[in-house]
């Protein structure tokens, strides 16, 4: 069975239509990047999957129930979970309390249980593991925004990782950072993917990054998709080139 069934899925505003009558699967494990121009949807095709934005037709379904009414941290602990291509961290936090924050907010405790030593304990325990993983340990209690653009996106990951989801959407997550930072996040993503058996949904500017890690590429196109398969078959596609490979280095 899918972990995500996209089926017709559409969004308009006003006279433009950014999401087009959309269909996406992805399945348990599955690493599926979504490419296209500047302004071809993919933003928002993110929005419609994680309930964000309000869809005009279509569904989405994951996991066999339909998703896009339900809360972030709902979302979170049925285990679909997202970064964003703008940041979304808590800038006055520190990295250990940002996520922390999506631990006890992902918990279904109520508040009073929060703040047992226990579980404040457990939620340290864990934030501090997926600091560790992202390569942030030492930026443990550094405020989010005194940390480096790079180091940002990291954390956002750990944070979107700390609730185990089994299903990761990723927006741009290397778009601002070097390429050694680029390498380096690819090479986490690697070994995540590799011990886990999350399946991960990719927005990606960086072809190099999108090659290096799809199993399928969506090739999105005025919100409309254009061509989904392998990514040596998507390479190839004339209507792909035409469309985004031939305008990539504008593009981006
Ligand atoms: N809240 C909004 N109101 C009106 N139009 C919007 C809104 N959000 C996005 N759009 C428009 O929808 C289209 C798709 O935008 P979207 O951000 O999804 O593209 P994208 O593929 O993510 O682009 P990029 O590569 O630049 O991130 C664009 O024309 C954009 O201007
Ligand atoms: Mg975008």
């Amino acid at each position: 069975m899918s972990l995500l069934e996209c089926v017709g899925l559409t969004k308009s505003w006003g006279a433009l239509t950014a999401v087009d009558n959309v269909d996406i699967s992805v399945k348990p494990r599955d690493v599926v990047a979504v490419i296209g121009p500047n302004g071809a949807g993919k933003s928002t095709l993110f929005d419609l999957i994680a309930g964000c934005v309000g869809k005009t037709a279509g569904r989405v379904l994951f996991c066999g129930s339909q998703v896009e009414h339900l809360p972030d941290e709902t979302l979170a602990r049925r285990g679909l979970s997202r970064t964003y291509q703008i940041t979304s961290l808590f800038q006055e936090l520190t990295a250990l309390e940002n996520v922390r924050l999506a631990l006890q907010a992902s918990s279904n405790r109520r508040l009073r249980p929060m703040f047992s030593r226990d579980f404040v304990l457990q939620t340290e325990s864990d934030a501090t593991y997926w600091l560790d993983r992202v390569g942030l340990r030492s930026h443990r209690d550094v405020v989010a925004k005194t940390m480096s653009h790079g180091d940002q996106r990291l954390l956002e990951i750990a944070v979107a990782l700390a609730v185990k989801p089994k299903l990761l959407l990723l927006d741009e997550p290397t778009q601002g950072m070097s390429l050694e930072e680029t390498r380096s996040t690819v090479a986490l993503l690697k070994s995540l993917l590799d011990e886990g058996d999350m399946a991960v949904l990719l927005v990606e500017h960086d072809l190099d990054v999108v090659f290096g890690l799809a199993h399928r590429i969506v090739v999105l196109d005025r919100g409309k998709k254009i061509a989904d398969g392998l990514p040596s078959d998507v390479r190839e596609d004339p209507a792909v080139q035409q469309a985004y490979l031939g305008t990539h280095h504008a593009a981006s």
